[in-house]
């Protein structure tokens, strides 16, 4: 069994680091924030992962695991004693919509003089192209005057997780091996060939495996920007997607056009962006994230329209966290939404019961209109009595906005026309009357 360091305990490298201890190696784990050091070490997961309390709360009291900040004095035997240094740090977007590698540079100022001959190197963060190669290879090659290949491995192996499932994705997906000499990829494979018999291990170059995988979340976001878009054209026809979406993907193996919804988060939205704006050409990467940031918009529109104005409304936003059942609140859609409402004059709360500090649903008392942005479970179980009680307001009196299709009560659900949808917009009270089917108020 080898010796790892793993840096960044994140979403990605804490499962990761959690996955291989559990196959017997050493793992000393290093991150800059030393409240979630301090959680680690106490057996207490900084965050909601699948799966990931049970392994840790083992891992907690094994000596095999160490978890530590750059101040613990055991930090250089650490880098020292690395068969394997495995790099998770983030790569969050500038505002100029490139990565930010500030994270990394900290990183490589601690390691690389303390690195010794025959480390591996793995980076698992999602990054621009020629990094792992014209940043991280070349800085230790210039700065301990080694060649990679022979005195050190440097390689790019992408996470392909999806957060909430990220232990089962580490077993199930193949990885994928960017290096570019043999041996580096030798001696990266035989490290994920340690989780199990059943991995496999694809091979690239280095800077292939990180178009590899900036391509693989574009793709996807692209169709999530796509299904949105179809989710509009249908409403201007008043027509309903998900009738459309249910028939035209029903056994034809070329169909699995996606639901539509908010989309957006630190990868899919992200590593969209980093594409668009680091090639000329990236005008489908360009298109995806304005179709799907402009949800917001949309949303704003309708529910302007629906509540006629948004000067002295109170309008709740169900939904912090990016994505449904997480607490992971990296780049969500609901403060651009909550910003375009208050710029109008809306006064807002965000309640979201698996984010600290947004899980009181007493914020929800007395508004005038609720827009769901994000599917969590608990949501999806909510009946139409339980939000009333909530809101403590008559039904007619409360606007509801489901932009996921989770709740069929609701006054208005993305992606469902009605005929005289777009007709008559000005008409905010009217229009609600109408949308609830109440025929006398309806123009
Ligand atoms: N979250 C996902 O589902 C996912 C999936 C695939 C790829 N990725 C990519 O993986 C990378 C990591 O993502 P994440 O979601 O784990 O990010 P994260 O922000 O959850 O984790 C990064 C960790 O690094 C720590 N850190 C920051 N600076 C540090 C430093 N100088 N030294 C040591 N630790 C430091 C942070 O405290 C944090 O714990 C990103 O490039 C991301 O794009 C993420």
């Amino acid at each position: 069994m080898a010796r790892l360091l793993s840096i960044g305990a994140g979403h990605v490298g804490l499962p990761l680091s959690l996955k291989f201890w559990s196959v017997g190696h050493h793992v000393d784990l290093v991150d800059i924030d030393a409240a979630k050091i301090d959680a680690l070490s106490a057996g207490r997961m900084p965050f909601l992962e699948e799966g990931c309390a049970g392994v840790l709360s083992d891992a907690a009291h094994d000596p095999r695991f160490q978890p530590m900040t750059y101040a613990d004095i055991r930090f250089a035997e650490a880098v020292a004693a690395a068969d394997y240094i495995v790099m998770t740090l983030g790569t969050p977007l500038g505002g100029d919509y490139t990565f930010r590698f500030d994270q990394y540079f900290d990183v490589l100022v601690r390691i690389v003089p303390l690195l010794s001959r025959g480390v591996t190197l793995v980076v698992r963060s999602t990054v621009a192209p020629l990094f792992t190669r014209n940043v991280v290879t070349a800085r230790i090659a210039a700065e301990r005057d080694w060649i990679p290949g022979t005195d050190f491995f440097p390689t790019f192996c992408p996470e392909r997780l999806m957060q909430g499932s990220a232990l089962q994705d580490i077993d199930d997906l193949p990885e994928i091996i960017g290096a570019d000499d043999e041996e580096s990829a030798r001696r990266a494979e035989a490290l994920f060939l340690s989780l199990g018999d059943h991995k496999r291990c694809l091979r690239l170059t280095t800077v292939e495996a990180e178009l590899g995988k900036l391509f693989l979340n574009t793709y996807r976001y692209t169709l999530f920007g796509l299904a949105n878009e179809f989710a509009l054209t249908a409403e201007q026809y008043g027509a309903d997607i998900f009738n459309i979406l249910t028939a035209a993907n029903e056994a034809y193996p070329r169909g699995g056009i996606p639901r539509p919804g908010p989309s957006r988060g630190p990868c899919l939205g992200k590593d969209t962006a980093a594409l668009a704006f680091s090639t000329p050409g990236g005008l489908i990467a360009h298109a995806a994230l304005k179709t799907n940031e402009n949800l917001v918009l949309h949303a704003a529109t309708d529910l302007r329209a629906a509540l006629g104005t948004f000067a002295h409304k109170r309008v709740a936003v169900l939904g912090l966290a990016f994505k449904a059942d997480t607490d992971d609140v990296r780049d969500n859609l609901t403060h651009p939404l909550v910003n375009l409402l208050e710029r109008e004059g809306a006064t807002t709360v965000v309640y979201d019961p698996l984010v600290p500090g947004y899980d009181d649903s007493a914020v929800l008392a007395s508004c005038d209109a609720i827009v769901l942005m994000t599917a969590h479970s608990v949501f999806r179980s909510w009946r139409e009595e339980e939000l009333l009680w909530l809101c403590a307001r008559p039904r007619d009196e409360v606007f509801v906005f489901d932009l996921w299709n989770i709740w069929p009560w609701a006054d208005r659900i993305f992606g469902k026309g009605t005929d005289d949808h777009y007709e008559d917009p000005g008409h905010g009270g009217e229009r609600l009357a109408h949308a609830r089917g109440d025929s006398a108020a309806s123009v």
